[in-house]
């Protein structure tokens, strides 16, 4: 019994030290101290012996069973240290390798200069208004005292949807609308940015272009405010150089009415090849509302006037930026767009 002891503890060493991981150490374990394993069945067998030979065998069986108990615990926490450092190992992080840029968005260069020209309104008092893209002849073209089989229509290649609903041609229906919604409340100070549609497309115009229409009506305001709103709104956007020149135009929905002109952003004045050697170049519309669409309005053109302007985003961009083609603002190409 005291040599099949020492036998067993043998085996016990070398199959606990040959375990290479935490499976095979527990096969080992099962193996000697199991239900059936090798010694169980020997400590069984002790019971069994003549009761003089039982103190010693007892005595040594358990010293074996403590002494595979403490080989077992030993080689168990180096198999777990060692699968604990491969594990670390396999989750090494390199902290000196040099980061992954973020990519990150830009804002489209259209809506940078929206929001530019929304600020230096919204500095000067104004608010801003919205209105719909799908719009109905009446915002559009009647109120704004241009009726049906009005020559100046035809300046407007107009994308109708049925007889009376339209894609606006312009932000200047949102005036109507608004006042609409105010009257008769003063003072009036909106400005109104969105899109509008032409049917025209090539180097200088494309379907869909985006406006900001600005109004102003109040009891006593004057063309020179119109000049001094217009001429502050310039020389925030391109310098305080920029000089401003207004020549008489026509719009039906203003009287008078002007064409505004801002010195040249390139030459200055002096002529070139931006401005056609005329040192000025051409950004907006603009006049005194007219009585007849204040009146449609809800508002008394006795008791009030106003101003009005519009001027295209594209265009101010395009001046803005130095930029020749409209078209790089619709094309999507990041390598243009990353440039703002
Ligand atoms: N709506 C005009 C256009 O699109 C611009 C304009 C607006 C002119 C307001 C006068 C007053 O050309």
């Amino acid at each position: 019994m005291l040599r099949e002891l020492e036998e067993i503890w043998r085996r016990a060493q070398a199959a606990i030290a040959a375990a290479r991981n935490l499976e095979e150490i527990e096969a080992a374990r099962v193996r000697f101290l199991g239900r059936k394993g090798e010694l169980t069945q020997a400590l069984r067998r002790v019971a069994s012996l003549p009761a003089a030979e039982r103190p010693l065998a007892g005595q040594r069986a358990n010293e074996v069973k403590e002494k595979v108990e403490r080989a077992l615990a030993e080689r168990t926490g180096v198999l777990r240290g060692e699968a604990l450092t491969r594990r670390l190992e396999a989750e090494a992080v390199d902290v000196t390798l040099p980061g992954r840029p973020v990519m990150l968005g830009y804002r489209h260069p259209l809506s940078q200069v929206r929001e530019e020209i929304e600020n230096i309104f919204l500095g000067l008092g104004f608010s801003i208004a919205e209105g719909p893209e799908v719009e109905l002849d009446y915002y559009n073209f009647e109120a704004l005292n241009l009726p049906k089989g009005h020559p100046a229509r035809d300046m407007q290649d107009t994308f109708f949807i049925s007889e009376e609903i339209l894609l606006r041609t312009h932000t200047s229906p949102v005036q109507v609308r608004t006042l609409e919604r105010l009257a008769p409340q003063l003072p009036v100070k909106v400005i109104a940015p969105g899109k509008v549609y032409r049917r025209d497309d090539d180097a200088t115009h494309s379907p869909m272009f985006h406006q900001v229409e600005g109004l102003a009506v109040d009891t006593n305001i004057r063309f020179s405010d119109l000049k001094g709103v217009l001429l502050v709104f310039a020389r925030e956007m391109f310098g305080p150089k920029t000089k401003l020149r207004l020549r008489p135009s026509y719009f039906p929905f203003t009287e008078p009415s002007a064409e505004v002109d801002i010195s040249c952003v390139i030459c200055g004045g002096e002529g070139c090849r931006i401005c056609k050697q005329t040192g000025w170049l051409e950004i907006l519309g603009a006049g005194m509302v007219h009585p007849r669409v204040l009146a449609v309005s809800g508002y008394d053109p006795e008791k009030c006037r106003g101003f009005a302007f519009g001027m295209g985003i594209e265009r101010i961009a395009l001046l803005k930026y130095g930029v020749n083609d409209l078209r790089l603002f619709f094309d999507n190409d990041l390598r243009f767009l990353s440039q703002f």
